[in-house]
């Protein structure tokens, strides 16, 4: 064991010269799941090897603790070395505030805009001609993970689709299985929504709203039809008592559950249990209703620190977890799918091929996060949180949400 502790200290001796300016960066994310942990521990190891050092930052309860704490780090002064948010506005009053690391000569170096697909990864990093982030990932929250084993038990077909599987539920349920597994999270609850929304009022009608910001049709009959779907779909979910989403996918890995409507994140779970695609459990996009993607996912930003050593450490951070290398590492244990195309995803799974075949066919729309504010986004979340998890009326919820959208125009 010494003689091998040995040989590795010499090892990287001899890797020191094109390290010179090996530097501890703290980096933050709420990455705390089994799948999550092992797609990470991918990133981390190769800033490692690059001759720097990741100090994991993990921050555990999903990204509505992590959030205000890491903000609350960074405006408070406090700023650790690199932090992950999702596309979209998150991090933009902390661009806006100059807290933030410009990283436009990164990108420009390293080629980002001929590299990142699609571009509008690239413009949700960039305010003012200028880039602030480095996208990892593509992560699309609507699909439903069923589990094979859940109806193989109650002697019933997979279902194909969001229709079969609530027609369906009875027997399910008589066969003793919870049908839809749902955390308790807040956001867990707004996720749902979005991807019954979609299934529910089709493409179009989704972009009308959240694109477009078309108050009438929001507040018209395709939503009161989003809304009854949701509330019949209610008592689906009422014995999943789990806290975290996680806990929800478990239930489907163990075949508690018949599926859960969940970010393709779910998929390193599966991973990280032993199971396979289309044997032990079945992903079907958009609900399998309207296949689609959504362009959500991570993106790291860079506090702005005082040492021009972090400064450049953070620098070294954003181009290699742009790399080819990285992506293809931490994306297949993630679940996620490359911000790049020319990278080599053979060992794709199943699921990960229905996802890279949207992504080629161009079937995109852009994340919740993108298209709505951070307070907008809260506000729905609590509002969804108390829908799907009390008997509030589905016309009250309806016109509660339409006027948390409003407050975002
Ligand atoms: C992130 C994913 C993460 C999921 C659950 C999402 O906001 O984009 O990377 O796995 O939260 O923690």
């Amino acid at each position: 064991m010494k003689t091998f502790k040995l040989a590795t200290a010499l090892v990287a001796s001899v890797a020191l010269p094109s390290v010179a300016f090996a530097t501890d960066l703290e980096v933050t994310h709420w990455w705390t799941s089994g799948g999550e942990a092992a797609a990470v521990a991918e990133l981390a190891k190769a800033f490692d090897a690059s001759g720097d050092k990741w100090v994991d930052g993990a921050i555990a309860g999903g990204g509505g603790t992590a959030r205000p704490i890491m903000i609350s780090r960074i405006t408070g002064g406090d700023p650790m070395g690199a932090t992950q948010f999702n596309h979209g506005q998150q991090a933009l009053e902390l661009v806006e505030a100059g807290l933030m690391l410009d990283l436009t000569d990164v990108a420009e170096a390293e080629g980002w805009k001929e590299k990142v697909f699609p571009q509008s990864l690239l413009d949700s990093c960039t305010v003012d001609g200028r880039i602030y982030c480095a996208p990892v990932n593509i992560h699309s929250p609507e699909w439903l993970w069923l589990s094979n084993k859940a109806y193989a038990d109650a002697g019933l077909p997979v279902p194909a689709n969001w229709n079969e599987f609530v027609e369906s539920a009875p027997q399910l349920e008589a066969a003793g299985k919870i049908p839809l597994a749902l955390g308790n999270q807040p956001w867990q609850s707004n996720l749902a929504f979005g991807a019954i929304s979609i299934a529910v009022a089709g493409l179009d009608v989704w972009k009308e709203v959240n694109v477009e910001k078309n108050m009438d049709m929001a507040a018209g009959a395709e939503y009161a039809a989003v809304f009854q779907a949701v509330a019949d779909a209610r008592s689906l979910a009422a014995k999943s008592t789990v806290q975290d989403w996680n806990q929800a996918t478990n239930l489907v890995i163990t075949g508690e559950a018949g599926g859960q409507i969940m970010g393709d994140w779910a998929q390193g779970e599966f991973q990280v249990a032993g199971q396979v695609a289309g044997t032990d459990y079945t992903c079907l996009p958009g609900l399998g209703l309207n296949a689609y993607l959504s362009t959500g996912g991570d993106a790291f930003y860079f506090p702005k620190n005082k040492s021009a050593d972090i400064e450049a450490a953070q620098k070294r951070l954003a181009a290699l977890l742009v790399s080819p290398e990285a992506q293809v590492a931490f994306n297949l244990k993630k679940g996620s799918l490359p911000i790049r195309g020319d990278v080599d995803l053979a060992a794709a799974n199943d699921c990960m091929k229905k996802g890279l075949e949207l992504l080629a066919q161009g079937n995109l729309v852009p994340s919740g996060d993108m298209a709505w504010s951070p307070d907008v986004q809260k506000q729905n979340e609590d509002l969804l949180v108390e829908f799907w998890k009390t008997d509030m009326a589905p016309e009250a919820a309806h016109a509660q949400w339409v006027s948390n959208l409003k407050s975002g125009l």
